[in-house]
């Protein structure tokens, strides 16, 4: 039985022919999200089918593509689509493309989702800055035996999300005019969405939005030592006094129609990373 690193390190014996030996970002899209970064000058397209190892999306609203491009200098691979734990997937498995990436020699990594908000502050389509995030899936990337070549037995997690992006982040929103929130994630394992009473403890714990997804890839982005930035899609906003429903196609909706914003608060920030 392969391990884990040897399975990355096979896909990336694949890919190697076709991508710069020294790449500067990775990028991982979340729900809705997929044609964020469309100024990317497109080098190659790859199927995630196509790839030896890679686990397979099965979520219809995920693209699965990963594409290696450039964007004002910087090189730069972005995964169109991710994996979930509530797709079944183990927590290696969810973040793997990480250790691709890791493998790759990436530094800086851009984790991006749609989310539910639960600050009542915030309005659905805004865009929020993660600053920190509260993992509530039961599971860890890290758990299981150790791949020392990886990273520590016991990541510190004070500084998951990069203060240096979060101020460029900042800096770029003031820039291109768009309006930026900040806040905690609240990471779930989904996939169904959460009750008002869920809602409710997610806001006394501090939590600020809610999602599926990100919590996984990030602390091993942590554990691979990168420097992390977290943005999440505001697409509804769960208020557990006045209940809403949500569904996929207003999600989705509602992510495609703010990706605009998305674009260019990273296009800015990707044109002023040293
Ligand atoms: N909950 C969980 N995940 C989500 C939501 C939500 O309300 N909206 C978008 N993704």
């Amino acid at each position: 039985m392969k391990s884990i690193r040897q399975q990355v390190l096979e896909t990336i014996a694949y890919l190697k022919p076709h991508i710069s030996s020294s790449l500067d970002i990775g990028f991982m899209t979340g729900t809705g999200l997929s044609e964020t970064l469309s100024s990317l000058e497109v080098i190659k397209r790859f199927d995630y089918n196509d790839l030896p190892n890679f686990p397979r999306t099965t979520v219809e609203s995920h693209k699965g593509k990963l594409v290696y491009g450039t964007l004002s200098g910087k090189s730069i691979l972005v995964m169109q689509g991710r994996f979930h734990l509530y797709e079944g997937y183990t927590p290696q498995q969810v973040s793997f493309p990480i250790r691709l990436m890791q493998e790759l020699k990436i530094k800086t990594l851009i984790l991006s989702n749609a989310a539910g908000g639960i600050n009542l502050n915030f309005s659905s389509g805004d865009i929020m800055l993660i600053r920190d995030h509260i993992n509530l899936t039961g599971q860890n990337p890290l758990v299981g035996p150790e791949e020392p070549a990886w990273g520590i037995r016991f990541p510190d997690m004070t500084r998951a999300y990069d203060p240096d992006l979060m101020v460029l982040a900042r800096q770029s929103a003031a820039n291109t005019g768009i309006r930026l929130r900040e806040g905690v994630y609240a990471g779930l394992l989904g996939p169904s969405l959460e009750t008002p009473g869920e809602t409710r403890f997610l806001k006394t714990i501090g939590g600020d939005a809610v999602g599926f997804s990100t919590i996984m890839e990030a602390i091993a982005g942590v554990h691979a030592d990168m420097k992390i930035l977290g943005l999440s899609l505001i697409t509804n906003i769960n208020n557990p006094d006045a209940p809403e429903q949500t569904t996929l196609e207003a999600v989705m909706e509602t992510a495609q129609r703010a990706s605009a914003n998305m674009n260019c608060l990273l296009c800015d920030m990707i044109s002023r990373m040293p």
